[in-house]
């Protein structure tokens, strides 16, 4: 059960390469279904999503790739243009800073404000209006790799520090306000049945601090299915039993104690997972790479019977 129906920003994490995209794109389906007009973003320029969909994505404008459900991709440097031109109200500013050979580069190198300026853009989304009601009912974000997406979650409050006041200040404190209320923002974080990736989930987990709260579930990805109906039946030591077999039998039944291992890893991962006190979403492994919008439908209906 993943209680993230009445947020209207669902930030997805995890360590690099467990199914972040999959799962925010499973998860911003699942919305779209339901009935959500639902904006699913990528950040640091990547441009997967509208490609899983069979679609032809249009970068950082939204386009839409199912029935309610638009993308776009988010990159830092046109984050920044739109932050200072349409936020900010500064486009001269603009111009003389960001534009400007000499200091364009030290404008980019403030820390965090890359971070910043893409969750900017997302709190911007949020605020968007369309015939004077919100233009998205949820916005799911793709959001980097576990320690950089902790970053990137402090960044208003690393930016209010540094600043103290004025437009860059508030504006960093209005987006504190929605990054940090878990009324409006869930986390999602996302693992599979491994060690490093449940370390990291652990981890993030820890060091979210008072953030904790935004954690609105966690995804076990890519558990696999067991080998055999009664694992409990299947033979401890079977050495005795395959004497005089031949090696097609010998490589199945060792095909079988390897995703037995792998069975008895998932098993402890729920349990660490469950640990952490917040609700579980298991999504099975898909003997097939390239994922596609087949595969994204069949998550969302997990998540779907999941809330
Ligand atoms: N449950 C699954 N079963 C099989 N393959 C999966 C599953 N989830 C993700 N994948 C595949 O694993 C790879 C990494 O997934 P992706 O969503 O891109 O991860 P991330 O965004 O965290 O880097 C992709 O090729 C994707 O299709
Ligand atoms: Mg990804």
């Amino acid at each position: 059960m993943l209680p993230l129906t009445s947020r209207r920003v669902v930030l997805v994490t995890g360590k690099g390469g467990v199914g972040k995209t999959t799962v925010a794109a499973s998860l911003a389906m699942a919305s779209a279904r339901a009935g959500k007009r639902v904006l699913l973003c990528e950040t640091q320029g990547a441009t997967r999503i509208p490609a899983l969909f069979g679609k032809p994505g249009k970068g950082y404008e939204a386009s839409q790739v199912a029935a309610n459900l638009s993308t776009l991709s988010i990159t830092p440097q046109e984050a920044i243009q739109e932050y200072v031109m349409l936020q900010l109200h500064f486009q001269r500013l603009y111009r003389m800073v960001f534009q400007n050979r000499v200091m364009g580069p030290f404008v980019d190198a403030v820390p965090g404000l890359h971070d910043l300026v893409q969750l900017g853009k997302v709190w911007f989304a949020e605020r968007e209006t369309e015939n004077g009601r919100p233009r998205w009912d949820q916005i799911v974000v793709d959001a980097p790799a576990t320690g950089h997406g902790l970053t990137m979650l402090g960044a208003p409050r690393a930016m209010m520090d540094l600043t103290r006041a004025g437009p860059f200040f508030e504006n960093a404190q209005r987006i504190a306000e929605m990054v940090e209320d878990p009324g409006r923002t869930g986390l999602v974080l996302v693992a599979i049945p491994e060690e490093m990736p449940l370390r990291e989930t652990e981890q993030l987990f820890d060091r979210l601090g008072p953030m904790r709260n935004l954690v609105g579930g966690v995804v076990l990805n890519e558990v696999r299915p067991l080998p055999v109906s009664d694992p409990a039946a299947w033979p401890a030591d079977h050495e005795a039993l395959l004497v005089g077999a031949g090696s097609e039998l010998r490589a199945t039944v060792a095909i079988v104690d390897a995703e037995l291992d792998a069975a008895s890893r998932t098993a402890g991962a729920r349990t660490r997972l469950d640990r952490l006190g917040v609700p579980r979403v298991d999504l099975p492994f898909l003997f097939r790479r390239d994922l596609g919008r087949t595969e994204i439908e069949s998550f969302a209906e997990v998540f779907a019977r999941a809330s």
